[in-house]
Protein backbone atom coordinates (compact mmCIF):
# COMPACT_ATOMS: atom_id res chain seq x y z
CA UNK A 1 0.00 0.00 0.00
CA UNK A 2 1.58 3.09 -0.50
CA UNK A 3 -0.84 5.92 1.59
CA UNK A 4 0.53 9.37 -0.19
CA UNK A 5 -2.76 11.55 -0.64
CA UNK A 6 -3.04 13.27 2.47
CA UNK A 7 -6.98 13.33 3.70
CA UNK A 8 -6.87 15.04 6.70
CA UNK A 9 -4.01 16.30 9.17
CA UNK A 10 -4.98 16.35 12.97
CA UNK A 11 -2.88 16.88 15.84
CA UNK A 12 -1.34 13.34 16.53
CA UNK A 13 -2.95 11.96 13.33
CA UNK A 14 -2.70 11.88 10.14
CA UNK A 15 -5.44 10.28 7.32
CA UNK A 16 -4.53 9.23 4.12
CA UNK A 17 -5.87 7.92 0.95
CA UNK A 18 -4.75 5.12 -1.12
CA UNK A 19 -7.24 3.96 -3.77
CA UNK A 20 -10.69 2.39 -1.98
CA UNK A 21 -9.01 2.57 1.24
CA UNK A 22 -8.40 5.17 3.64
CA UNK A 23 -5.51 5.07 6.76
CA UNK A 24 -5.80 6.76 9.69
CA UNK A 25 -2.35 6.84 11.22
CA UNK A 26 -1.18 7.35 14.69
CA UNK A 27 1.52 8.97 16.42
CA UNK A 28 3.81 6.62 18.64
CA UNK A 29 2.71 8.98 21.59
CA UNK A 30 -1.12 8.02 21.15
CA UNK A 31 -2.00 5.16 24.02
CA UNK A 32 -2.42 1.73 21.69
CA UNK A 33 -5.57 0.64 23.28
CA UNK A 34 -7.62 3.93 22.29
CA UNK A 35 -6.71 3.25 18.89
CA UNK A 36 -7.67 -0.44 19.16
CA UNK A 37 -10.80 0.58 21.41
CA UNK A 38 -11.34 3.08 18.20
CA UNK A 39 -11.32 0.04 15.61
CA UNK A 40 -13.41 -2.59 18.06
CA UNK A 41 -16.08 0.33 18.30
CA UNK A 42 -16.01 0.71 14.67
CA UNK A 43 -16.39 -3.00 14.19
CA UNK A 44 -19.54 -3.27 16.81
CA UNK A 45 -21.23 -0.31 15.30
CA UNK A 46 -20.88 -1.63 11.54
CA UNK A 47 -22.89 -4.66 13.18
CA UNK A 48 -25.93 -2.03 13.55
CA UNK A 49 -26.32 -1.91 9.94
CA UNK A 50 -25.68 1.85 9.71
CA UNK A 51 -23.73 3.15 6.72
CA UNK A 52 -20.06 3.94 7.77
CA UNK A 53 -16.78 3.32 6.38
CA UNK A 54 -15.73 -0.41 6.94
CA UNK A 55 -12.53 -1.48 8.84
CA UNK A 56 -10.02 -3.73 7.09
CA UNK A 57 -7.42 -4.25 8.68
CA UNK A 58 -5.96 -2.55 12.15
CA UNK A 59 -2.01 -2.79 11.38
CA UNK A 60 0.98 -0.99 11.57
CA UNK A 61 2.63 1.32 9.10
CA UNK A 62 6.15 2.19 9.40
CA UNK A 63 6.37 1.51 12.89
CA UNK A 64 2.94 3.96 13.81
CA UNK A 65 -0.28 1.73 14.71
CA UNK A 66 -2.94 2.09 11.66
CA UNK A 67 -6.51 2.06 11.36
CA UNK A 68 -7.25 1.00 7.96
CA UNK A 69 -11.16 1.17 6.33
CA UNK A 70 -13.04 1.82 2.88
CA UNK A 71 -12.18 5.15 1.50
CA UNK A 72 -15.63 6.72 1.15
CA UNK A 73 -15.73 9.47 -1.63
CA UNK A 74 -17.53 12.36 -1.26
CA UNK A 75 -17.61 15.08 0.90
CA UNK A 76 -18.35 16.01 4.15
CA UNK A 77 -21.59 17.62 5.67
CA UNK A 78 -18.76 21.01 6.88
CA UNK A 79 -17.36 20.97 3.48
CA UNK A 80 -21.20 21.37 1.99
CA UNK A 81 -22.33 23.78 4.15
CA UNK A 82 -19.15 26.24 4.08
CA UNK A 83 -19.57 25.30 0.04
CA UNK A 84 -23.35 26.18 0.31
CA UNK A 85 -24.39 28.60 3.14
CA UNK A 86 -27.91 29.08 1.25
CA UNK A 87 -28.94 25.28 1.69
CA UNK A 88 -27.60 25.50 5.48
CA UNK A 89 -31.46 24.84 6.78
CA UNK A 90 -31.61 21.60 4.51
CA UNK A 91 -27.93 20.11 5.40
CA UNK A 92 -28.92 20.77 9.39
CA UNK A 93 -31.97 18.87 8.59
CA UNK A 94 -30.34 15.98 6.79
CA UNK A 95 -27.47 16.36 9.81
CA UNK A 96 -30.30 15.82 12.25
CA UNK A 97 -31.90 12.99 10.75
CA UNK A 98 -28.58 11.02 10.75
CA UNK A 99 -28.41 11.68 14.26
CA UNK A 100 -31.77 10.58 14.90
CA UNK A 101 -31.04 6.99 12.66
CA UNK A 102 -27.97 6.45 14.98
CA UNK A 103 -29.96 7.13 18.12
CA UNK A 104 -32.39 4.35 16.80
CA UNK A 105 -30.10 1.30 17.08
CA UNK A 106 -28.82 -0.87 19.39
CA UNK A 107 -25.01 -1.82 20.23
CA UNK A 108 -24.82 -3.75 24.02
CA UNK A 109 -21.23 -4.61 23.89
CA UNK A 110 -20.15 -0.65 23.52
CA UNK A 111 -19.62 1.32 26.85
CA UNK A 112 -21.86 2.74 28.69
CA UNK A 113 -22.21 6.67 28.50
CA UNK A 114 -22.82 7.15 32.02
CA UNK A 115 -19.98 5.29 33.01
CA UNK A 116 -17.79 6.66 30.85
CA UNK A 117 -19.15 10.36 32.21
CA UNK A 118 -18.61 9.35 35.92
CA UNK A 119 -14.98 8.60 35.19
CA UNK A 120 -14.48 11.67 33.23
CA UNK A 121 -16.40 13.56 36.30
CA UNK A 122 -13.61 12.20 38.62
CA UNK A 123 -11.09 13.34 36.52
CA UNK A 124 -11.87 16.95 36.12
CA UNK A 125 -10.18 20.16 37.58
CA UNK A 126 -13.66 20.79 39.09
CA UNK A 127 -13.83 21.28 43.31
CA UNK A 128 -15.20 18.56 45.14
CA UNK A 129 -18.73 19.84 45.74
CA UNK A 130 -19.19 20.56 42.09
CA UNK A 131 -18.26 17.12 40.79
CA UNK A 132 -20.29 15.76 43.53
CA UNK A 133 -23.49 17.74 42.21
CA UNK A 134 -22.34 16.45 38.80
CA UNK A 135 -21.92 13.00 39.72
CA UNK A 136 -25.59 12.37 41.64
CA UNK A 137 -27.25 14.67 38.91
CA UNK A 138 -25.76 12.14 36.07
CA UNK A 139 -26.90 8.75 38.38
CA UNK A 140 -30.36 10.32 38.67
CA UNK A 141 -30.56 10.26 34.62
CA UNK A 142 -33.57 7.83 33.50
CA UNK A 143 -31.22 4.64 31.84
CA UNK A 144 -30.76 4.28 28.00
CA UNK A 145 -28.95 2.02 25.65
CA UNK A 146 -29.07 4.06 22.72
CA UNK A 147 -26.07 4.50 19.87
CA UNK A 148 -24.54 7.33 20.83
CA UNK A 149 -21.69 8.66 18.57
CA UNK A 150 -20.24 10.71 21.21
CA UNK A 151 -18.00 13.36 18.43
CA UNK A 152 -21.14 14.41 16.23
CA UNK A 153 -20.60 17.42 14.16
CA UNK A 154 -20.53 18.07 10.54
CA UNK A 155 -17.26 17.02 9.24
CA UNK A 156 -17.71 14.10 10.70
CA UNK A 157 -20.36 12.76 8.21
CA UNK A 158 -19.51 12.41 4.35
CA UNK A 159 -22.54 12.58 1.60
CA UNK A 160 -21.09 10.79 -1.62
CA UNK A 161 -21.85 12.44 -5.19
CA UNK A 162 -25.10 10.14 -4.67
CA UNK A 163 -26.50 11.58 -1.91
CA UNK A 164 -25.78 8.90 0.30
CA UNK A 165 -24.98 9.53 3.94
CA UNK A 166 -21.55 7.49 5.61
CA UNK A 167 -20.83 8.30 9.55
CA UNK A 168 -17.36 8.61 10.59
CA UNK A 169 -15.46 8.73 13.78
CA UNK A 170 -16.49 6.32 16.29
CA UNK A 171 -13.95 6.60 18.64
CA UNK A 172 -16.30 8.11 20.96
CA UNK A 173 -19.23 5.91 20.32
CA UNK A 174 -20.60 4.52 23.39
CA UNK A 175 -24.76 3.67 24.26
CA UNK A 176 -26.72 5.81 26.65
CA UNK A 177 -29.03 8.99 26.40
CA UNK A 178 -29.57 10.60 23.35
CA UNK A 179 -30.14 14.22 25.04
CA UNK A 180 -26.31 13.88 26.06
CA UNK A 181 -25.43 12.97 22.60
CA UNK A 182 -27.35 16.32 21.19
CA UNK A 183 -25.94 18.43 24.04
CA UNK A 184 -22.20 17.34 23.00
CA UNK A 185 -22.97 18.30 19.85
CA UNK A 186 -24.29 21.66 20.86
CA UNK A 187 -21.33 22.22 22.54
CA UNK A 188 -19.14 21.53 19.54
CA UNK A 189 -20.95 23.91 17.62
CA UNK A 190 -20.32 26.28 20.81
CA UNK A 191 -16.74 25.57 20.77
CA UNK A 192 -16.85 26.26 17.09
CA UNK A 193 -17.79 29.97 18.01
CA UNK A 194 -21.35 29.62 16.10
CA UNK A 195 -23.82 29.81 19.25
CA UNK A 196 -26.63 30.60 16.23
CA UNK A 197 -25.76 27.40 14.54
CA UNK A 198 -26.06 25.51 17.99
CA UNK A 199 -29.11 26.74 18.76
CA UNK A 200 -30.83 25.98 15.48
CA UNK A 201 -29.63 22.69 15.86
CA UNK A 202 -30.87 21.96 19.00
CA UNK A 203 -34.38 23.56 18.44
CA UNK A 204 -34.09 21.19 15.44
CA UNK A 205 -33.54 18.13 17.22
CA UNK A 206 -35.66 18.85 20.02
CA UNK A 207 -38.98 19.21 17.59
CA UNK A 208 -37.80 16.02 15.09
CA UNK A 209 -36.70 13.48 18.11
CA UNK A 210 -40.12 14.94 20.34
CA UNK A 211 -37.26 15.70 23.31
CA UNK A 212 -37.82 18.79 25.72
CA UNK A 213 -34.89 21.09 25.58
CA UNK A 214 -35.00 21.30 29.78
CA UNK A 215 -33.80 17.86 29.26
CA UNK A 216 -30.90 18.46 27.14
CA UNK A 217 -30.01 21.50 28.95
CA UNK A 218 -30.06 18.94 32.06
CA UNK A 219 -27.49 17.05 30.39
CA UNK A 220 -25.46 20.20 29.73
CA UNK A 221 -22.95 20.68 32.70
CA UNK A 222 -22.15 16.72 32.89
CA UNK A 223 -21.79 16.48 29.22
CA UNK A 224 -19.40 19.55 29.28
CA UNK A 225 -17.62 18.46 32.18
CA UNK A 226 -16.95 15.27 30.80
CA UNK A 227 -15.82 17.13 27.28
CA UNK A 228 -12.83 19.32 29.52
CA UNK A 229 -11.00 16.14 30.48
CA UNK A 230 -9.35 16.68 27.13
CA UNK A 231 -9.56 19.68 25.69
CA UNK A 232 -7.18 22.17 25.11
CA UNK A 233 -6.81 25.07 27.69
CA UNK A 234 -9.28 27.65 26.29
CA UNK A 235 -11.64 24.99 25.36
CA UNK A 236 -11.46 23.67 28.71
CA UNK A 237 -11.91 27.41 30.46
CA UNK A 238 -15.60 27.10 28.34
CA UNK A 239 -16.57 24.01 29.13
CA UNK A 240 -15.61 24.35 33.30
CA UNK A 241 -17.61 27.18 32.66
CA UNK A 242 -20.70 25.25 31.15
CA UNK A 243 -20.13 22.58 34.28
CA UNK A 244 -20.67 25.29 36.71
CA UNK A 245 -23.85 26.23 35.92
CA UNK A 246 -26.56 24.37 37.41
CA UNK A 247 -29.71 26.02 37.32
CA UNK A 248 -29.44 26.61 33.14
CA UNK A 249 -32.80 26.80 31.83
N1 LIG B 1 -13.13 6.50 5.43
C1 LIG B 1 -12.94 7.74 4.99
N2 LIG B 1 -13.18 8.08 3.70
C2 LIG B 1 -12.98 9.34 3.27
N3 LIG B 1 -12.53 10.35 4.03
C3 LIG B 1 -12.28 10.10 5.32
C4 LIG B 1 -12.46 8.79 5.87
N4 LIG B 1 -12.11 8.83 7.18
C5 LIG B 1 -11.73 10.09 7.42
N5 LIG B 1 -11.83 10.87 6.33
C6 LIG B 1 -11.51 12.32 6.22
O1 LIG B 1 -10.63 12.65 7.27
C7 LIG B 1 -11.24 13.59 8.20
C8 LIG B 1 -10.86 13.22 9.64
O2 LIG B 1 -11.25 11.88 9.91
P1 LIG B 1 -11.82 11.43 11.33
O3 LIG B 1 -12.98 12.27 11.66
O4 LIG B 1 -12.02 9.97 11.31
O5 LIG B 1 -10.56 11.77 12.24
P2 LIG B 1 -10.42 12.59 13.59
O6 LIG B 1 -8.99 12.70 13.87
O7 LIG B 1 -11.19 11.95 14.64
O8 LIG B 1 -10.95 13.99 13.23
P3 LIG B 1 -11.66 15.06 14.16
O9 LIG B 1 -10.88 15.15 15.40
O10 LIG B 1 -11.61 16.28 13.30
O11 LIG B 1 -13.06 14.54 14.33
C9 LIG B 1 -12.74 13.49 7.91
O12 LIG B 1 -13.40 14.71 8.23
C10 LIG B 1 -12.75 13.17 6.43
O13 LIG B 1 -12.60 14.36 5.68
MG1 LIG C 1 -13.68 13.56 12.83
Amino acid sequence: MKFDTVLAERKHKVIYRDGDLCAKVFDESFPKSDILNEALNQARVEETGLNIPKIEEVTKIDGKWAIISDYIEGKTLQELMDENPDKLDEYLNLFVDIQKDILSKKCPLLKRLKDKMQDKISQTDLDATTRYELHTRLASMKKHSKVCHGDFNPSNVIITPEGVPYILDWSHATQGNGAADAARTYLLFCLKGDKELAEKYLKLFCEKTDTARQYVNAWMPIVAASQSVKGNPEEREFLLNWANVFDYQ
